[in-house]
């Protein structure tokens, strides 16, 4: 009997301060812990020219068209640089943002509109979506609440209006329903541990789909 390995891509997705950050040693231990390979990586950023974009983006003002045109720049060099290699080798990827984040936070939140996007989408990476979708949910109240008492300098996103990551949550909750298939909506204002129960059953799942007999 043949084993056939596919190795799966997740993607943490939710708005700033809504805490996806506090569980990616758990989910990489896990990995870990099961044999498996993994890389960590985020965007905007992941390469060398994402890590420059990702400086300019989250810091110069910019037209919403320039903003989500940078995004999908990075991307680009994020899919072919260390995603598809890293899938290539067998290695799980675990990504901080994908494009579900331009499609919530350019097309809701900057209201460019979701068509705008999912043009990029599809001429940047047709075909290429992640296997598990991990959506950090909050109301954007709780996460200000959360930014205001952690340290650090805001960026351009972290400064904005509850009424900007109120769209953007709207256009990640709509996008949920639209990919059922591969988003698991958590409920970010529980504990981290009822999260993490959450989580760890999901990749349980994973787990058994990515090796097929
Ligand atoms: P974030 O992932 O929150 O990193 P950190 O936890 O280090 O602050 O920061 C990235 C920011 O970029 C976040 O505010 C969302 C934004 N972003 C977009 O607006 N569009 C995108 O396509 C991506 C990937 C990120």
């Amino acid at each position: 009997m043949s084993q056939q390995c596919h190795a799966p891509f997740i993607s943490l997705e939710g708005i700033d301060g809504a805490g996806k950050s506090t569980h990616v040693p758990a989910i990489y231990r896990w990995i870990g812990e099961q044999g498996f390979k993994w890389i960590h990586t985020r965007e905007p950023g992941g390469t060398p020219l994402g890590e420059q974009l990702r400086t300019l983006v989250l810091n110069t003002p910019m037209q919403a068209e320039t903003e989500a045109l940078m995004m999908f720049a990075a991307r680009a060099e994020h899919i072919h640089q260390v995603i598809l290699p890293a899938l290539k080798r067998g290695d799980w990827v675990v990504s901080d943002r994908f494009s579900d984040a331009s499609v919530a936070y350019q097309g809701g939140g900057r209201e460019l509109g979701v068509s705008k996007v999912e043009a990029l989408e599809s001429w940047t990476h047709p075909g290429l979506q992640p296997d598990l979708t991990l959506l950090f949910d909050l109301s954007p109240e709780i996460a200000a609440q959360r930014l205001q008492s952690g340290r650090g300098d805001r960026d351009r996103f972290e400064l904005e209006q509850t009424t900007f990551f109120d769209r953007v949550r709207a256009a990640y909750l709509q996008r949920a329903q639209q990919f059922p298939e591969r988003f698991l909506v958590l409920d970010a204002a529980q504990s981290p541990e009822r999260v993490w129960i959450r989580i760890e059953e999901v990749l349980e799942i994973l787990k058994k789909r990515s090796v097929q007999a």
